[in-house]
């Protein structure tokens, strides 16, 4: 066990971190087990509020296992990797149902539930039980790999190896909990990606990056994320006063959510006559003398991890309800507010003034 690193951070954490976030010191399973899940892909600062809003309106597993799935699907809405929030439900009626409402109390039985994965895990099995799991996360890596010069990248399985070796060796075994906030804190504030505080920093001394000037070039990564261009044209057809809806029913990461009526292309297809007599005309067999279609909108931008998504969207009055469209859900625009919909159509949404 190494405990220089660790007495400089907890020395470091009792001093100097001022980062208040409302989970912070909870101990309470489920809480905790909700604020990782909201933290997974997304900031604190968004995370927040979010979390908030999750533990008033559902402030036990049973009122969350217990709610309707749009309920929660709304609630999450704009936080994206909707997976999560599946998961999320699955494992509150999970809990509730096969597990009498318990948590599980140790690291393995934890990582058997869905959506947790061995960095929530030890997430949880230290915040609340205070056991001696090291969380590793980007800021671990980050932290480590210049605190100990390690030029392994991250991304492969002999640098998992060295740096889960590491983590468990400087962990604190007795303030687990303690020392894998003040981790995460101190990566997140003083060790950060782009202009790390190292003048102020109390690891300086001993920081093997700092002393041979590799701030910058650590952590290594070696594979760069592919983006792929993914271009969606919503046709969002409308009747009277009334607009179609579709459940986004493919197992995808907006499964679940509500859209428009959905035609995805390869490129950008120039918005004109041609391709819209092809779509509504050819495609849908809606007659060309029920249709009025309005100027599309300008093309909404979304970064995801491994996409960018461009989005149109492109509004289709009609004078009745086309056949292909017989059984759809048609909603008025005051309905259309209690239903959960990705984040692109909810700026669109809100850019026309739809949402009142
Ligand atoms: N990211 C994930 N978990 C976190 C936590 N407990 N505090 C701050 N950032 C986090």
């Amino acid at each position: 066990m190494n405990t220089f690193f660790c007495d400089l951070l907890l020395k470091w954490d009792k001093k100097s971190n001022h980062r208040p976030m409302p989970w912070k010191g909870e101990q309470d399973p489920y809480k905790i087990w909700l604020s990782e899940i909201i933290l997974q892909q997304t900031r604190v600062e968004q995370g927040w509020a979010y979390y908030e809003r999750f533990v008033k309106q559902y402030p036990t597993v049973q009122k969350l296992a217990n709610a309707k799935d749009n309920d929660v699907f709304k609630l999450w809405e704009g936080l994206g990797y909707y997976n999560r929030c599946r998961n999320l439900l699955f494992t509150a009626r999970h809990i509730v149902n096969d597990l009498q409402g318990i948590f599980p109390t140790d690291y393995d039985g934890l990582l058997l539930l869905k959506g947790v994965g061995p960095y929530t895990a030890a997430a949880i099995a230290s915040f609340a039980y205070n056991l001696p799991h090291a969380v590793i996360d980007g800021n671990v890596f980050r932290v480590f790999a210049r605190y100990y010069g390690i030029h392994t990248p991250t991304d492969t399985k002999e640098g998992l190896a060295i740096f889960n070796k590491i983590a468990f060796e400087n962990l604190s075994k007795n303030k687990a909990g303690i020392y894998n906030q003040a981790l995460m804190d101190f990566g997140a504030t003083v060790c950060k990606p782009m202009s790390p505080l190292c003048s102020d920093c109390v690891m300086q001394k001993t920081c093997s990056a700092f002393n041979q000037n590799k701030v910058g070039q650590l952590p290594v990564k070696l594979k760069v994320i592919q983006k792929k261009k993914r271009y969606l044209d919503y046709f969002c057809f409308a009747v009277g006063n009334k607009w179609l809806i579709q459940k986004r029913d493919i197992g995808d990461i907006w499964a679940g959510l509500f859209q428009f009526y959905l035609v995805e292309q390869e490129k950008l297809v120039p918005a004109n006559a041609i391709y819209f007599k092809e779509v509504l005309v050819n495609q849908l067999l809606i007659d060309t003398n029920a249709i009025k279609v309005q100027i599309p909108s300008k093309v909404y931008q979304q970064q995801l991890t491994h996409q960018l998504l461009l989005v149109r969207f492109i509004k289709i009055e009609l004078n009745a309800i086309p056949k292909a469209f017989a059984k759809g859900k048609w909603v008025t625009l005051n309905t259309l507010k209690k239903y959960a919909f990705p984040k692109t159509i909810n700026s669109f949404l809100a850019e026309e003034g739809l949402l009142g």
